[in-house]
């Protein structure tokens, strides 16, 4: 047993049922256990044999601890970039318009296929390190930039192998069905038949944790995304959904039917849409990057979300098309200003709901039994996370309980 104390912190525990908010605990202690939480409180309630049992204490200086932040929905793993089609776009032609033409989503699948696994390995690590130094310690990857099995398997695997070696934990999500590859134009039901065969193949291997799909005009019908979501769940495997982001195709409510962990983007949610999310316990999760940067003006239904009580998460969305940051802490910011999220509500966003995007039940809260994975802060309170944009509050990591 190797028990460490940290004292002269406040916590924002982050805890739903805590009557204050962020859960703050002004004079907290926490006793980290190896790599999980074995007591969090006041520190004046701290048991004195607990404390005497602690081998190593740190002092942390009056700073703010909370848990480490989570980035829910990424695709980290690409060859390239897209600062052209900035350019393209800056001078009026839409998002939509390139991805007909053959560029978007399809111009990343190039680069990406030509790409070599260390390429892609070395880009992808430099994102993931910038993430972390924002203190993200839990991140999901996608797939969905080489769209043909083996390049497919090699983007799992470069994402598999950046949560062996940076102190991170990495979900992998298969986004097989993320645009159509040229070889099958105009045979979209037949890609659809490969997206389930790779499928199979790339769970056979390890590689995949979760299952999502982009259901919109130039993506896929709901029939086909409802055909790989039939895949998946015969696997087992939970699924989560690319809906409503460039118009309402009722994707938000066939993912709900699945029991999706979560709908993603959802600027064009409709009312039905929101409460098949709310029956279903799937999770809002918000992309604010990608509605800044594809200079959106329809604003997801903030207000229709909190009234059917659906939880909402805040993510990156980091990608080369639509959102290239790599900044979790401005998409607090943006999701307080361009959304109207709370700094609470945005900074639940990147811990306690997008742990449940990811149906991971042990992190994200500081509480006893959950997983000592942290963030120590240089800021006075916790809104201050989501206020500043640029800043570098992040002191230390503490990732499984090591300090990093
Ligand atoms: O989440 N909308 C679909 N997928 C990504 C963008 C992909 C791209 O443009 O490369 C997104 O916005
Ligand atoms: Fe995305």
């Amino acid at each position: 047993m190797s028990l460490s104390l940290w004292t002269h912190c406040q916590a924002a525990t982050m805890q739903a049922q805590a009557a204050r908010p962020y859960g703050l605990i002004a004079d907290a202690a926490l006793v980290l256990d190896g790599p999980v939480l074995r007591w969090v409180g006041p520190r004046s309630e701290l048991p004195p044999d607990l404390a005497r049992a602690c081998i190593t204490q740190h002092d942390a200086g009056g700073a703010l601890i909370t848990p480490g932040l989570i980035d829910c929905h990424t695709h980290l793993v690409y060859g390239g970039d897209r600062a052209a089609e900035f350019e393209q776009r800056l001078q009026g032609t839409s998002y939509e318009e390139i991805a007909r033409q053959g560029g978007g989503i399809a111009s990343t699948v190039r680069a990406t296929r030509q790409a070599s696994a260390e390429q892609l390995t070395a880009s992808a690590s430099t994102r993931l390190r910038a993430l972390m130094a924002e203190g993200v310690t839990t991140v999901e990857i996608k797939s969905g930039y080489g769209l043909a099995l083996e390049p497919e398997r090699t983007c799992l695997e470069v994402a598999r192998a950046l949560g062996h070696t940076h102190p991170v934990s990495v979900h992998t999500t298969f986004l097989g069905a993320h645009a159509l590859p040229p070889e099958f134009a105009g045979r979209s039901d037949d890609y659809i038949d490969t997206v389930v065969a790779m499928l199979a193949d790339l769970y056979a291997q390890g590689l995949v944790d979760a299952v999502d799909a982009f259901c919109e005009r130039i993506g896929f019908s709901p029939a086909q995304t409802a055909r790989v979501f039939t895949a998946a769940r015969a696997l087992g495997l939970p699924v989560k959904l690319h809906a409503e982001q460039l118009s309402d195709s009722g994707g938000a409510q066939l993912a709900a039917g699945f029991g999706a962990l979560s709908c993603d983007h959802l600027e064009w949610l409709s009312a039905e849409g929101a409460a098949a999310m709310a029956a279903a316990g799937s999770v809002a999760v918000l992309l604010p990057g990608a509605f800044y940067f594809l200079r959106e003006t329809r604003v997801p239904p903030i207000d229709l979300l909190r009234q059917h009580g659906v939880a909402m998460a805040v993510s990156t969305d980091c990608n080369p098309g639509s959102s290239p940051c790599t900044s979790l802490l401005l998409m607090l910011n943006m999701a307080c200003t361009l959304f109207r999220l709370t700094p609470e509500e945005a900074l639940a966003g990147v811990t306690r709901h997008a742990a449940q995007a990811l149906g991971l039940h042990d992190r994200s809260v500081l509480a006893a039994g959950m997983r000592a994975d942290l963030a120590v802060w240089d800021v006075q309170h916790p809104a201050e996370l989501a206020y500043a944009f640029g800043a570098r509050p992040l002191r230390q990591v503490v990732f499984a309980g090591v300090l990093r």
